[in-house]
């Protein structure tokens, strides 16, 4: 399931994360890649642990924490410390899979990235090309999202980020280790959840019916995760 997540930051606290990191000193995106990837990227980074990225970072983690459809969505067991990335001059990834398993630079944080995510910090105005482009088994999905909004996306699906001809593109990215592993199971649960959380606005959150299928949704989920 492709999932875009509206307004994760607004837009002062973008523009206050990007005042951070615009002001810090950035690398060789391939700093970060496995080999493979490493021939197929051509971008700029933060560097992984620098303080900017550090302080941007948790400011996004605090951002996910607050955010329902995120969290409805992901069910996080852990989320990766988010990462810094630019696009500018016709820099581009090449189409890629994600790694299986990332360790932080500090080795704090092991995850299997079961959920990719890339959170959008320029305005689409400001640049061209950019599309994160997403194949799955639906087809191909450009995206570009407003600054401050997320897409969030199995992390076993092949995605390229298109030569960016004009301008800048600086966006966050991350993983996610989810409780529940299977991309159907998870989204067979984010469904239950909306559809629930929908019908107690129409019969009220106390309805025996409600009450019943909540159950349902947290026996479902106590079967399928892993913690
Ligand atoms: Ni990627």
């Amino acid at each position: 399931m492709m999932l875009h997540i509206p307004e994760v930051l607004t837009n002062a606290e973008v523009a206050e994360l990007r005042a951070l990191i615009d002001a810090a000193p950035w690398v060789d995106g391939n700093e970060t890649s496995g080999t493979q990837s490493a021939l197929a990227k051509r971008n700029a980074q933060l560097p992984e642990g620098s303080p900017a990225a550090a302080q941007a970072g948790e400011a996004i983690l605090d951002a996910l924490e607050r955010n329902p459809l995120f969290v409805a969505a992901a069910l996080p067991q852990v989320v990766f410390p988010p990462l810094f990335n630019r696009y500018a001059g016709g820099e581009a990834f090449g189409l890629h899979v994600d790694n299986s398993i990332r360790q932080s630079r500090d080795g704090r944080t092991r995850i299997r990235s079961d959920l990719s995510a890339t959170l959008f910090l320029t305005e689409p105005g400001d640049y061209d090309g950019g599309e994160l482009v997403v194949e799955d088994t639906f087809g191909t999905h450009e995206v570009k999202l407003p600054a401050g909004d997320m897409i969030l996306y199995p992390a076993s699906s092949l995605h390229q980020v298109m030569p960016v001809s004009r301008g800048a593109r600086v966006s966050s990215f991350f993983w996610i280790q989810s409780l529940v592993r299977e991309d159907a199971r998870r989204e067979l649960l984010f469904q239950m959840d909306l559809a629930i959380q929908q019908l107690a606005g129409k019969v009220g959150a106390g309805a025996p019916e409600l009450v019943s299928l909540t159950g349902a949704y947290h026996n479902l989920l106590r079967m399928w995760a892993e913690t």
